[in-house]
């Protein structure tokens, strides 16, 4: 698609169906690289990102076969040289994974810089370096190519990260999952996604204690068996559509997640008057207020607010009664999406790291372009709130993250529309 027209003020009301976490998705296809032998994902998300990573995967010959229904086997045998610079890398973010997992089964990766959303400054890999450089690997980066090698295997070290980045946890896990020794890392990411790829790496034959906390510890092996793993649901696909009921005013059940991922969401929802209750083991149901209230809301380091949630949040934020703040301790830069909201009528001053939110009675339909990814999700919220049309241009950024958006979104009851590239208006199925 190359535009959305959203109709604003439908409150969303029914069911709706999560599917598997993006960023699970493209930490556990790497993964399947560490090993020759064949590896089966059930879960996978129909969205851009992991198309693109199946098709470098493809161009370093591996065979990915769609078994249907969001399965995906992955034959990697046939990857011959541990070389990925296709343009397809600086596409994504995460094709960056490439490098410990190539290490780990090759000694060697030539792998191109990744590309991923941009919040304004350059999103740094030193850490990914340092991880990987104090497990041995000479690292490189010339002409726009990292160059990691190391003589022999990888050896286990202590890391620790200075902040605790995703990225660079990963990176670590992949490529210490064949290191001699025991690689602990210190500080490390604790998100849902780090525990589902120690999830899939364990069943590939990896040892790894501690996922999910703060010290990681990683037993090598000499090589890795393939693995069978269902990617876990997608908690800021089930957060957005969180905010998009309680933007609306309406009341949905999203079915397929894990209540205890959204805790940190729903928490700053509660606070803002939105009612939401765990229904059975995997659904939650979300119930909009008549009106919202002011909250303060920090985006850290999981279990904190996500900050890829954070964009979302200030749309809510701009209907509330009173000064909200939304500040982003991990990306000092992420408030691009303001712009646009100014543009709908909302009132909202950035100072540094901190966006001060004043609400306002109501936003106005406008035309609008996502810069990235979550603020594209947040811009459809805004229009499904607004009164009047919004038309979203730079939907590729959401098309990247979110499966079929505009189907789920319309069985909810919104009224959006994707225009395809062709320019011909299209309402896409439900
Ligand atoms: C991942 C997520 C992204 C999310 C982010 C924070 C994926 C594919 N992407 O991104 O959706 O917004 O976590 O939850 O999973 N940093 C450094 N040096 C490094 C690495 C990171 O300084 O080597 C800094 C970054 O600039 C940023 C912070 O650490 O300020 C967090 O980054 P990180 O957790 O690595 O984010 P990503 O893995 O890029």
């Amino acid at each position: 698609m190359s535009k959305y027209i959203i109709r604003g003020g439908a409150p969303l009301f029914g069911s709706v169906t999560v599917s598997g976490a993006k960023n699970a998705a493209v930490a556990i296809i790497p993964a399947a690289v560490i090993t020759d032998a064949p590896c089966r994902i059930e879960n996978v998300p129909d969205i851009a990102d992991v198309a693109v990573f199946f098709n470098i995967l493809r161009r370093m010959g591996a065979q990915v076969r769609d078994a249907g229904d969001g399965t995906y086997e992955i034959d990697a045998s046939g990857i011959s040289a541990p070389v990925a610079t296709s343009g397809d890398m600086q596409k994504i973010r995460a094709s960056y994974y490439l490098i410990g997992a190539l290490l780990a089964r090759f000694g060697r990766a030539d792998v191109a810089m990744p590309g991923g959303c941009n919040f304004g400054a350059p999103r740094q890999i030193d850490l990914h370096i340092k991880g990987l450089s104090a497990m041995g690997a000479s690292i490189d980066v010339k002409n726009g190519v990292i160059t990691a090698t190391t003589q022999g295997r990888l050896h286990g070290a202590s890391v620790f990260l200075d902040a605790p980045s995703v990225g660079a946890t990963i990176n670590i896990m992949l490529a210490a999952s064949t290191a001699d020794g025991t690689t602990v890392i210190e500080n490390a990411a604790r998100e849902p996604h780090v525990v589902d790829l120690a999830s899939f790496l364990s069943l590939m034959g990896a040892e790894i204690y501690g996922a999910g906390t703060n010290t990681i510890r990683i037993h090598g092996k000499n090589s890795l068996r393939g693995g069978s793993h269902s990617i876990i649901t997608d908690q800021l696909e089930a957060g957005s559509f969180m905010a998009a009921a309680a933007a609306t005013g309406g009341r949905i059940e999203i079915n397929n997640v894990i209540p205890k991922h959204l805790e940190c969401i729903s928490g700053k929802l509660c606070e803002m008057g939105v009612s939401v209750w765990e229904s059975g083991d995997s659904s939650v149901v979300v119930e909009g207020t008549e009106k919202l209230r002011s909250v303060d809301v920090t985006a850290t380091p999981y279990p904190g607010f996500p900050t890829d949630m954070q964009p979302q949040a200030s749309v809510l934020l701009c209907l509330a009664d009173g000064t909200s703040t939304v500040t982003d301790n991990i990306f000092d830069t992420r408030f691009k999406y303001v712009d646009e909201l100014l543009k709908m009528g909302a009132s909202i001053k950035v100072a540094g790291r901190t966006a001060i939110v004043k609400g306002v009675s109501a936003l106005t339909g406008a035309q609008l372009k996502a810069g990235d990814l979550r603020a594209g999700a947040a811009l459809v919220i805004a229009g499904l709130c607004a009164r009047g049309t919004t038309e979203i241009e730079g939907v590729h950024y959401i098309e990247r993250g979110y499966e079929n958006m505009i189907g789920k979104l319309r069985a909810l009851g919104a009224d959006i529309t994707g225009v395809s590239d062709t320019a011909e208006a299209e309402s896409t199925a439900v």
